[in-house]
């Protein structure tokens, strides 16, 4: 290995350029995938999954198949990662795997890989960031807009979590403006100090305000209220009855949405009566779809910019 080993934990870990240049590469991938065929060749991606997920074990997969890998599925269930240290497992994948995709519960977990691997690791989401998601994000905006993504005004609309430190960090780097309505924070997903660059920069409003927050949005965007792995356990039904009574005022529909010519986002996957009304989630404002397809080339341009800093 010549060059430096780069991870991507979270988007506040990379300079501003790196975050311009990955977006622009993705942009560049999207619309040229033929000629990035092949750019993985002899190359696997080992995917490890703690948690369930439909969009990042396709986009992955697929991601490295149109570019000519190959990727490996991992269950953390079924792999002695159960069994073991994750210093030992991670140390072995390695010597096998070009890069590692980890989506892992907890974020410390995560560092732990870090800490043994020789390959660069992806977070594929864990209980503070969602970076893959944020990169789609950006990259839906850059597409939707004729002048890119700096100056767009994006209004999230939700419990404060994972996917929102992301945002933030993303939103710092590229000169986006985010506003953030969000009556609870999930405790897991608290990362002090996340929100002084956007602030410092004059990005960020916080505020309880839905209506003038969409009012004011060229993009609006809600995820779930309760962590995605939780939402039908029973053992969960208090917390998910308390949220829902709070969030619901916050809802997506189209009573908040009358008078706004902001689009629809939303990460998937969705909870529909929950944290968006069912017919929000197909209508005409809705970029929800297109949202989920830039997973893949937003994930081929971080696979391609990680492994480009080896050489
Ligand atoms: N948005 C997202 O990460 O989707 P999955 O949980 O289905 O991977």
């Amino acid at each position: 290995m010549q060059g430096q080993l780069k991870h991507l934990i979270d988007w506040k870990y990379w300079s501003d350029e790196d975050v311009r240049f990955v977006l622009n590469l993705a942009r560049k991938v999207k619309h040229h995938r033929w000629e990035y065929q092949g750019h993985m060749q002899g190359n696997t991606l080992v995917m490890l999954f703690q948690k369930t997920s439909t969009r990042t074990r396709v986009s992955f997969e697929a991601g490295m198949t149109e570019l000519g890998g190959h990727a490996i599925n991992l269950d953390w269930r079924s792999t002695n990662f159960t069994l073991s240290k994750i210093r030992f497992e991670t140390r072995y994948l390695c010597r096998n795997a070009a890069l590692i995709m980890a989506r892992l519960k907890e974020n410390k977990d995560l560092m732990e890989m870090v800490d043994a691997a020789t390959v660069p690791i992806i977070n594929g989401c864990c209980n503070f960031y969602h970076p893959c998601q944020a990169l789609a994000d950006m990259l839906t905006i850059a597409e939707d807009r004729e002048h890119g993504v700096s100056g767009a005004r994006l209004t999230y609309i939700g419990v404060y979590n994972n996917v929102v430190n992301s945002l933030v960090s993303i939103s710092a780097a590229l000169g986006v403006k985010l506003t953030l309505v969000c009556p609870i924070k999930d405790p897991a997903s608290v990362d002090e100090g996340a929100l002084e660059k956007l602030a410092d920069s004059g990005l960020l409003i916080e505020t309880l305000d839905a209506a003038k927050a969409v009012a004011e949005a060229d993009y609006v965007y809600t995820d779930t209220w309760l962590d995605m792995e939780y939402f039908n356990d029973p053992s969960y039904q208090a917390v998910k009855d308390e949220r829902c009574a709070l969030m619901l005022p916050y809802q997506i529909n189209a009573q908040l949405m009358k008078g706004s010519q902001a689009k629809i986002m939303h990460d998937m996957p969705i909870h529909p009566g929950y944290e968006m009304a069912e017919d929000m989630v197909e209508s005409e404002r809705s970029i929800i779809y297109d949202q989920a397809e830039n997973r893949l080339d937003a994930q081929k341009a971080i696979m391609l910019k990680l492994l480009q800093e080896l050489k």
